[in-house]
């Protein structure tokens, strides 16, 4: 069975860990692209350039363990921009999301441009400062030292990045069903993605 849900939205509104629920409530493989952009941006900054780095892209780059700072996250959103550098990902991702098994993926144009004809998309978004919030208790968590106006701020830059280029901008997909998670807790958001997809589960057999 092939079926693929996209999940998109901006950054810590909750996207990954969504995601994660739902393809393990259907037992479905999951791709955080978020990743691929981080593994280039990780490697530019080690001194390779941009689209070198996203067409010789290998897995092992991607599970590397440095890729959550935010450095890496400034350097892959500045990445992501590059018409080529997106080009060079996209035959990866449609790959990933037609397997047999089912696949959900998650990013900013999984909905738009890598996957238009998913069964199921998701928006998934939550107030800045809410997003903000939550990324700095990770960060904090994870023993970084910064503070939460920064991380709000660098939040902000990344959201008009992402969503004012050029080349597939951050937006929710017409046919999206649009989450707002401000106000919800992280069990609520997942259970509110996986009746959803079940829904359209049900229609589809
Ligand atoms: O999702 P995550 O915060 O890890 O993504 C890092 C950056 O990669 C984003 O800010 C965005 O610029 C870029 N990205 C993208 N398209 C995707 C996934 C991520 O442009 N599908």
């Amino acid at each position: 069975m092939r079926f693929t849900i996209a999940i998109d939205g901006p950054a810590a509104a909750g996207k990954g860990t969504i995601s994660r629920a739902v393809a393990t409530a259907f037992k479905f493989q999951h791709l955080d692209t978020g990743l691929l952009y981080r593994a280039v941006g990780r490697r530019v900054l080690d001194g390779v350039p941009a689209i070198i780095a996203a067409s010789t892209l290998r897995l092992r780059d991607i599970a590397r363990n440095d890729l959550r700072t935010p450095e890496v996250s400034e350097a892959a959103s500045k990445v992501a921009v590059n018409k080529d550098v997106r080009a060079a990902l996209v035959q990866f991702q449609r790959d990933f999301a037609e397997r047999e098994g089912g696949a959900v993926l998650d990013g900013r144009d999984i909905g738009t441009v890598i996957c238009p004809g998913a069964e199921v998309k998701l928006f998934v978004t939550a107030s800045d400062t809410a997003r903000a919030h939550r990324r700095w208790l990770e960060l904090r968590d994870a023993g970084h030292d910064v503070s939460e106006a920064v991380v709000l701020g660098d939040v902000r830059i990344r959201d008009t990045r992402d969503a004012e280029r050029a080349e597939a901008p951050m937006v929710a997909a017409d046919d999206a069903h649009v989450l707002d998670t401000s106000d919800m807790s992280i069990d609520e958001a997942v259970a509110a993605a996986v009746e959803i997809v079940r829904a359209r589960m049900e229609k589809q057999t």
